[in-house]
């Protein structure tokens, strides 16, 4: 079975969510092996210059509002990526300062020039993540004939990352479009399948955060050992890879202790030779 984001074919509809920290391409190549749709990079700034390394093919995740800065963008990453989303939600207290992300939601005009460069700038899909917000069923609709699908976590600024997600508003969005509504929040093994009878597609963040199993169907594990073969690979700093065994110990037997003895290590071989011993 295939589903569709505009004319991206995927294998399932379970994908990794956007997630700044996180989702370094190593821990994407991995969700990916584990049987994840589609992963999405954490937000970038189309002005930045920052390397980025895009073998797992992910959905790219742009922010801002230099439309100049994410054509350029786009003219160079536009091969390598399977779809471009934009930020419309994000809740800092930089992109409000910057009025970015969830802050730029008061301007129509902006999201629609941006969308408009956007469409023009790739057949590939183009889709927007919001939250929940007076102007959410407004941005769609503009939205929905520059774009091929819609993401909606459904908390409001204020609520962050917490609170409860407004279930009955993410589906005023999947009724307000005629393109596929990805749900986001809290998002987990339980309540996947329920989520997936009234929404086209969901996403796992927190949940798959040092736990790319969560994608798995077969029950294989895909763990930090995995993982670190790929950080190699790619060259990641220390700091990712010990931020990522830190993760990889939620929910694990004798984790505490693991992050204890993680919090003195120095370099790589340390934190192999401590999460070694969890095996
Ligand atoms: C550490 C972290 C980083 C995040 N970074 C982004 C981001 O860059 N872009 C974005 O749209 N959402 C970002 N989010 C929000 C998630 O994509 C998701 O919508 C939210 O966490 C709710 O889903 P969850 O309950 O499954 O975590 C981030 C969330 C977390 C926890």
């Amino acid at each position: 079975m295939e589903y569709k984001i505009g004319n991206l074919s995927l294998k399932n509809r379970v994908l990794l969510a956007p997630m700044l920290e996180p989702n370094d391409v190593a821990f994407r190549l991995l969700c990916k092996r584990a049987g994840c749709g589609l992963t999405y990079t954490g937000m970038v700034s189309p002005l930045s210059k920052q390397k980025l390394d895009l073998d797992d093919k992910p959905a790219l995740q742009l922010f801002g509002n230099s439309v100049r800065g994410i054509k350029s963008f786009m003219k160079k990453y536009d091969s390598k990526v399977s779809l471009w989303d934009f930020n419309l939600g994000c809740p800092s207290k930089l992109s409000r300062k910057l009025g970015h992300g969830a802050f730029m939601c008061g301007d129509l005009k902006t999201i629609e020039k941006i969308l408009r460069a956007m469409r023009a700038n790739t057949r590939k899909p183009v889709t927007i993540k919001i939250r929940k917000s007076d102007r959410s069923l407004d941005i769609v609709r503009m939205a929905e004939s520059y774009i091929d699908a819609v993401c909606v976590h459904a908390r409001t600024i204020g609520q962050g990352y917490s609170g409860e997600v407004d279930y009955d508003f993410a589906l005023k969005v999947k009724k307000a479009v005629g393109i596929p509504v990805i749900f986001s929040g809290d998002v987990d093994e339980m309540n996947i399948e329920k989520i997936l009878e009234d929404f086209d597609f969901v996403m796992v963040g927190r949940v798959a955060i040092g736990n790319p199993s969560i994608f798995s169907k077969s029950g294989k594990k895909f763990g930090f050992d995995e993982y670190l073969k790929l950080a190699r690979k790619y060259g990641l700093f220390f700091r990712q890879v010990k931020y990522q065994a830190m993760n990889f110990t939620k929910g694990v037997v004798g984790g505490k202790e693991l992050r204890r003895a993680l919090v003195g290590a120095k370099t790589i071989e340390e934190v192999e030779g401590i999460m070694g011993k969890n095996k």
